[in-house]
């Protein structure tokens, strides 16, 4: 039957034990465990072990796989020369984009498809230290190297800003890797698992998520939420702005979701952290207002605050600067998008669709001078 599935909507490619999002009751669960549970007890190193055994570490399988992720944050030199000379010119997921391919080139066997997240586990380890690294060229500041002695989200902050965070500072963005981490069959997952299912190696794998997650639709929306709550500027403001917004049938970023008909649950931890770190974030206010103003006129059309509404208020709040927003959240769906390409290939077959055809055949090739 040849109907068509705009964007897929609907369609069930494949199953997967990685993660169930609940879009009736507004809940995650990473491989059974409750997202809730894990953004407040876990660590991004603890669900990266989850995501890919499919059960919680012992605690020495916890310290193994945290000294692993020390030990290759480390960038090599050519990549550290090419983050370097493009950072100043490039836009930051155009150069995370390129830096993840570029780490092709310092894997002896690149296309080795044994052990996928023991190769996807390298370049997780090393995407912050693009990422804070970029950042500190292009405040024409020297890069911090990675230290061996932080946590995953912890040291990043220390690459970024140059000085330890707080204990506080550090738990909030280890919450947002964890938030971030994973999420069924978005975009850049599915993209991943396209280029996977053709045994392409894990480098083009991630580099085609990486590309994926960058449009305004998907993970890009970190960045145009921001935008969109300083263009806002005050709470008072807010509802002249979704008004007009509203009546020209313009999408708000920041809100509506294909899978949800409820708040995604992710919200509420990014809101708890903001208000833990600074109840006056200035943004905060206007991001509430906002809210109350689109769920008033488009909550009984099912449209809802997303992940990415609070997100970007929280990642400033730690000092990220907006325009690396979007890295992040490719650094933390790594973990999503490793695990996908791990399940993939345990039972490949490529993906190929099909097309409803509308055009014609049977035109006659007539030679350019006949024309
Ligand atoms: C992420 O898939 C995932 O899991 C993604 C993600 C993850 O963790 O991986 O959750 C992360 O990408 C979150 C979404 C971030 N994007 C945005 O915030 C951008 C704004 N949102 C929209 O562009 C939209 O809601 C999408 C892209 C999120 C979902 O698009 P759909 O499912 O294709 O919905 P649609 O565009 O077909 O809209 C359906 C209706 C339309 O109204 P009608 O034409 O039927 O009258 O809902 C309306 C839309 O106009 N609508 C909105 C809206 N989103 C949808 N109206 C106002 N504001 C919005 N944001």
């Amino acid at each position: 039957m040849d109907e068509v599935k705009k964007g897929l909507e609907g369609v069930v490619v494949d199953e997967s034990r990685v993660c169930m999002v609940d879009g009736d009751e507004g809940k995650i669960w990473y491989a059974g465990y409750d997202m809730d549970d894990l953004a407040r007890e876990s660590s991004y190193e603890e669900l990266l072990f989850l995501l890919w055994n499919d059960r919680l570490p012992t605690a020495d399988e916890l310290d193994e796989i945290r000294t692993e992720v020390q030990e290759r944050r480390a960038l090599p030199e050519g990549v550290a020369e090419l983050v370097d000379r493009e950072a100043d010119r490039t836009g930051p997921m155009d150069l995370l984009r390129t830096s993840v391919s570029a780490l092709a080139s310092y894997d002896d066997e690149p296309n080795d498809l044994d052990d996928p997240a023991d190769k996807c586990l390298g370049v997780i380890a090393k995407m912050p230290t693009i990422i804070a690294r970029a950042h500190r060229v292009r405040q024409g500041k020297v890069p911090i190297e990675p230290r061996d002695d932080l946590g995953h989200a912890a040291n990043f902050l220390y690459m970024l800003n140059d000085e330890e965070p707080s204990e506080q500072e550090a738990s909030a963005m280890d919450s947002t890797f964890i938030l971030y981490a994973e999420h069924g069959m978005n975009a850049s997952t599915f993209s991943a698992c396209v280029t996977a299912s053709t045994l392409a190696n894990v480098y083009s794998s991630l580099t085609s998520a990486v590309g994926t997650l960058q449009g305004p639709l998907h993970g890009g929306a970190t960045e145009t939420v921001i935008d969109m709550l300083e263009e806002v500027g005050d709470a008072s403001n807010a509802e002249s702005y979704v008004e007009e917004k509203v009546s020209n049938k313009e999408k708000l970023p920041g809100f509506g979701h294909r899978v949800y008909n409820t708040v995604d649950p992710r919200c509420a931890h990014f809101k708890r952290h903001i208000e833990s770190i600074n109840p006056d974030a200035e943004l905060l206010a206007v991001a509430d207002a906002v809210r109350d103003e689109v769920e008033a006129r488009l909550g009984d059309k099912g449209i809802w605050p997303n992940t990415d509404l609070y997100s970007g208020t929280l990642y400033r709040e730690l000092g990220v600067p907006a325009p690396f927003y979007t890295t992040l959240f490719a650094a933390s769906r790594a973990a999503g998008w490793s695990a996908h390409i791990a399940e993939q290939l345990e039972d490949n077959r490529i993906m190929r669709p099909r097309v409803k055809f509308v055009g014609e055949t049977g035109r006659e090739y007539v030679p350019v001078d006949e024309r």
